[in-house]
């Protein structure tokens, strides 16, 4: 009897690790960068998500913001046979193409954050960001009491989310009379928004708010107000609302709000599991947002709704 559960103990003891290097399914994961903390928790979040299931493995790659690299991870992941692909593409129409050549060849693809153009993919999954720009938009319009100067910092505008928080909320301020005195693409990097800021401040005396496309951009534009002695008079408003950057700059009194736009990880994961279990998933799967303010952040902020 003590013999027989020694060997059971033995046999648990040899399978649990086997049954980790020995995973079902491998999923080929292209991120398009890992130089900014919300792609770096988006790969956390799949990870995560990832680790509780020994059935996977995940082979993460980094594009380095570079099309042609993500462009060749597709590649390298078809040939490699992986069982289901997740890209988080830097541009639409140069990743359009590997997309649709994995998905021809039987592959599932789950798109996460940015689109490609087409449908030739399994699934997409991100936040609704032209909701997310009206609802800044009408944030905004609110709370400088319908008129005012803005500066927009807008995202890399061949991505679909800049491109969408650009017209969201240019309707979310329909109607106002606040005047856009400056606007410039800053590509999504705190650098370049900083950059920019600093010719805003040049050129206009006076700005009442600064709308960024993300929190990195509106914090490098804080960053240039603040070497300009301005930063007090200026209010700025950003997206993505990570606890460790946009949630903790409005709790500082950095951000007037920062909107946010979950990673999408662990739902990727979830739906990869469905696609791999041979269950239907929607093609398209719209993650809620929620908007920190110094009021609500307390309480876990708001939900946004249109
Ligand atoms: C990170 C990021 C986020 C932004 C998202 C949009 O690369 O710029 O800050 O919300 O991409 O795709």
């Amino acid at each position: 009897m003590r013999n027989c559960s020694r060997t059971i103990a033995a046999l648990l003891l040899m399978t649990a690790p086997l049954a980790a290097q020995h995973p079902t399914w491998t999923i080929g994961m292209s991120q398009c960068n890992l130089g900014e903390p919300w792609r770096v928790q988006m790969n956390a979040d799949i990870r995560k998500a990832a680790e509780a299931d020994p059935r996977l493995k995940v082979i993460f790659k980094d594009a380095q913001n570079d099309n042609l690299r993500q462009s060749a991870h597709l590649d390298e992941f078809v040939r490699a046979g992986v069982n289901l692909i997740i890209v988080s593409p830097k541009e639409a129409a140069p990743l359009t193409r590997p997309v649709s050549q994995a998905y021809r060849k039987g592959i599932p693809v789950i798109v996460l954050d940015r689109r490609v153009l087409g449908s030739e993919y399994t699934c997409f999954i991100g936040a609704d960001n032209k909701k997310i720009g009206r609802a800044a938009g009408r944030w905004i319009a609110a709370t400088l009491g319908g008129k005012g100067k803005v500066v927009e910092l807008k995202g890399l505008m061949t991505s679909t989310p800049g491109q969408d928080r650009n017209s969201g909320f240019r309707e979310g301020i329909r109607g106002s009379s606040l005047s856009i005195i400056f606007e410039a693409d800053m590509k999504w990097l705190e650098p370049n928004a900083r950059k920019e800021m600093e010719s805003a401040l040049a050129r206009f005396p006076a700005i009442d708010l600064v709308y960024a496309h993300n929190d990195p951009g509106a914090h490098g534009a804080y960053l240039a107000a603040k070497a300009a002695g301005r930063e007090k008079g200026i209010k700025f408003v950003g997206i993505d609302a990570l606890p460790h950057e946009g949630q903790m700059y409005v709790r500082q009194g950095i951000l007037a709000a920062s909107f946010e736009y979950p990673t999408g990880g662990k739902e990727a994961i979830e739906s990869a599991l469905q696609i791999l279990t041979g269950k239907k998933v929607p093609k398209e799967i719209t993650l809620p947002s929620r908007v920190f303010t110094p009021e609500t952040i307390d309480k876990g902020g708001e939900l946004i709704h249109d």
